[in-house]
């Protein structure tokens, strides 16, 4: 049962959703999130020719704890060719990157689409955003339309690299209490593969601020060395963090734990159905996070952050580690949050 600051979902239409990429890691889970939906319905699937013409249960390999939602098992999957999908208010795409470059882009002249690929993530008319971190970003949307000339129908939303999901929303909070954060280093441990420079680029576009003309995005300037690791778990990426603020005195551990603890996004104050109703869970207990017992907290919609520690070193202020689920809220969950911000916000 999702979490809700304003209990407003019951009044909005149905919308029915298109899923490309219907048969893969990514898709699964968006068929799992939209199965239990109250308005956001599943009426098309989509994956590649191989897949094209089976059941939903042929040809997909499940690979989830639950079983195949009974409305979905027997759905004919489609080619992804945007004429199959008429009908549709929104598509979610878990297209593998290459095959998103051209395919998203046809399906974006003509519906909302919300892209967990890299192709457009820094494309500078493409809203980066992560949903508790940096909704008002999507105010680029209109400038997209017009480059696209969809008519104010079709757009193009991405999510962030699944790594960077779990580090720039304690950033935002941290940012919100405490002013600039100038230097970074992380070392994540990935469920699955990871790329460093997408860390680099994609946090200081996220925490970056939209120009008042709402046509391009400001990254902040922010240094940040990454070193990418993948370890032997099913799901949940970890990530080590060490940060130097611009502040003098930086913040003490109580006070950064309690900035996480008590941080608040656009998401949830609007009303977003998903949203969790803690962004972030800190741990006090020195063992957490760790991803059997922290990846689905709020239902995986929230970042676990622990060990928050002053750097003694001086190089840094302060370290803390962070866990993310990078399924939920890492890829097909923010991507679902990010259509009930739209929504919401009146772009679809
Ligand atoms: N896994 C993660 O942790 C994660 C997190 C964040 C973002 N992402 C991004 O999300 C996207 C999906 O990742 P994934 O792990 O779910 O990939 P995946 O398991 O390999 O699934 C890829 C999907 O794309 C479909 N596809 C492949 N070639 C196609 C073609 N030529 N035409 C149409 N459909 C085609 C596949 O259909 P078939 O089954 O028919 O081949 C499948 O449904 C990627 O861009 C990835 O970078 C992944």
């Amino acid at each position: 049962m999702a979490n809700h600051f304003v209990s407003n979902y019951q009044k909005l239409p149905k919308k029915r959703c298109g899923i490309l990429g219907a048969t893969g890691a990514v898709g699964q889970r968006f068929i799992l999130l939209l199965s239990e939906h109250p308005y956001l319905e599943i009426s098309t699937i989509g994956a590649s020719e191989r897949s094209a013409g089976k059941s939903y249960a042929e040809a997909a390999q499940w690979r989830q704890s639950e079983p195949i939602p009974a409305t979905v098992a027997n759905m004919a999957v489609q080619e992804c060719r945007p004429e199959l999908f008429k009908g549709c208010d929104i598509i979610f795409s878990g297209l593998n990157t290459t095959k998103a470059q051209e395919v998203e882009l046809a399906f974006a002249g003509l519906y909302p689409v919300f892209s967990n690929a890299s192709m457009y993530r820094m494309d500078p008319l493409t809203p980066l955003v992560v949903p508790t971190v940096n909704l008002a970003h999507m105010g680029l949307i209109t400038a997209q339309q017009q480059h696209l000339k969809s008519e104010g129908k079709g757009f193009l939303v991405t999510n962030s690299n699944c790594a960077v999901t779990g580090i720039v929303i304690p950033f935002a909070a941290l940012q919100a209490k405490f002013g600039r954060i100038l230097e970074v280093s992380v070392v994540t441990l990935q469920a699955l593969s990871g790329a460093e420079s997408k860390i680099e680029t994609e946090a200081c576009k996220i925490l970056g601020s939209l120009s008042p003309e709402k046509n391009q995005v400001m990254p902040q300037q922010m240094r940040v060395s990454a070193a990418c690791n993948r370890v032997p778990v099913l799901d949940g990426h970890t990530a080590c963090v060490s940060l130097r603020f611009a502040t003098r005195p930086p913040p003490n551990v109580l006070a950064v734990e309690a900035a996480l603890q008590s941080y608040i996004s656009e998401a949830q104050t609007i009303g977003c159905y998903s949203a969790p109703a803690q962004a972030i869970v800190v741990h006090k207990d020195p063992t957490r996070p760790q991803p059997r017992l922290d990846r689905n907290m709020e239902r995986g919609y929230a970042v676990s952050v622990g060990r928050v520690r002053e750097d003694e070193s001086g190089i840094f202020d302060i370290k803390f580690v962070a866990l993310s689920h990078n399924i939920i809220i890492g890829a097909a969950g923010s991507s679902v949050l990010n259509c009930e911000a739209a929504i919401l916000k009146g772009y679809c």
